[in-house]
């Protein structure tokens, strides 16, 4: 099984099919409760969090996912960045050092407070804000000022179902001409050998993180197809697939795509 977003594969998966209850898709009772739940987590581990990040608790960030991400988006060379899902902000710290205006922007306001509390002086400026995906996919960003961007990306922070697919079919409108969305996410094989290959919710786990982490998020596991489905389904053309593998283990870490 997966460590809510620990990207650490573990065992015995505890997973939910897709709902398919009248009314799933358009937001049942299975899946309020089921994004309520990431929402309370996130509150709850936000300062543990903050620390393994920070403290490089993270084993295959460390060793991997940090390092291809920041390579993806080095290589595009965005002006302006929008982190979506930035967590405690260390990819805006990253590339704000290496010159990139950036917003950050997250549901959880104690991370945004941390994200803006630990932002590096002397680099280039960034905006943290407080919003959900369903505030950007209204308009949030629009109305802030803050589009558009040359390049929107999401490390390991597009965990949910709904309010997902809602945001990304609102990053076209969000993106400057010739601008790209990256998305590094758990890689869908490797985190669902004890599980059906099926896009559904699934319980999370802190398996493998430190003491203080509690009530782990679900999230919605999505197959590569599903994937490649839904950024079609928002407007969004793949224009690559990005495999890191871990030197430990010689197996892929994550899946990164690049689409516009
Ligand atoms: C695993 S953390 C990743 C944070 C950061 N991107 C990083 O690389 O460290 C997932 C983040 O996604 C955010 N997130 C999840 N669902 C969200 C939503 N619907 N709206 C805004 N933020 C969300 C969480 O609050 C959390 O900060």
């Amino acid at each position: 099984m997966v460590s809510v977003r620990g990207e650490r594969p573990c065992r015995s998966p505890r997973f939910f099919l897709r709902d398919r209850r009248p009314g799933a898709a358009q937001g049942g009772p299975l899946q309020r409760e089921q994004e309520d739940r990431i929402v309370d987590s996130w509150q709850q581990n936000a300062t543990p969090w903050t620390r393994a990040v920070r403290e490089g608790e993270i084993g295959s960030r460390v060793a991997v996912t940090n390092g291809a991400i920041l390579s993806v988006l080095r290589a595009l060379g965005p002006a302006r960045l929008l982190d979506v899902g930035c967590g405690e902000g260390w990819l805006c710290h990253g590339l704000a050092r290496e010159g990139t205006a950036c917003v950050g922007v997250d549901m959880i306001p104690d991370l945004v407070e941390a994200a803006r509390a630990a932002h590096p002086a002397g680099a280039a400026p960034a905006t943290y804000l407080v919003h959900d995906y369903d505030a950007i996919a209204a308009g949030a960003l629009h109305a802030a000022g803050s589009a558009p961007f040359d390049v929107i990306v999401s490390n390991f922070a597009l965990i949910g179902d709904r309010p997902v697919a809602r945001l990304l079919q609102a990053l076209p409108a969000l993106l400057a001409p010739g601008g790209r969305v990256v998305i590094q996410t758990l890689h869908p094989v490797m985190s669902s050998l004890d599980a059906p290959y099926q896009d559904g919710w699934r319980e999370g786990s802190w398996s493998g993180f430190a003491a203080d982490f509690r009530d782990p998020a679900p999230w919605y596991f999505r197959t590569i197809s599903g994937w490649v489905a839904l950024l079609g389904e928002s407007g969004l053309t793949l224009e690559r697939m990005i495999e890191p593998v871990h030197p430990e283990t010689g197996r892929p870490a994550s899946l990164i795509l690049m689409a516009r």
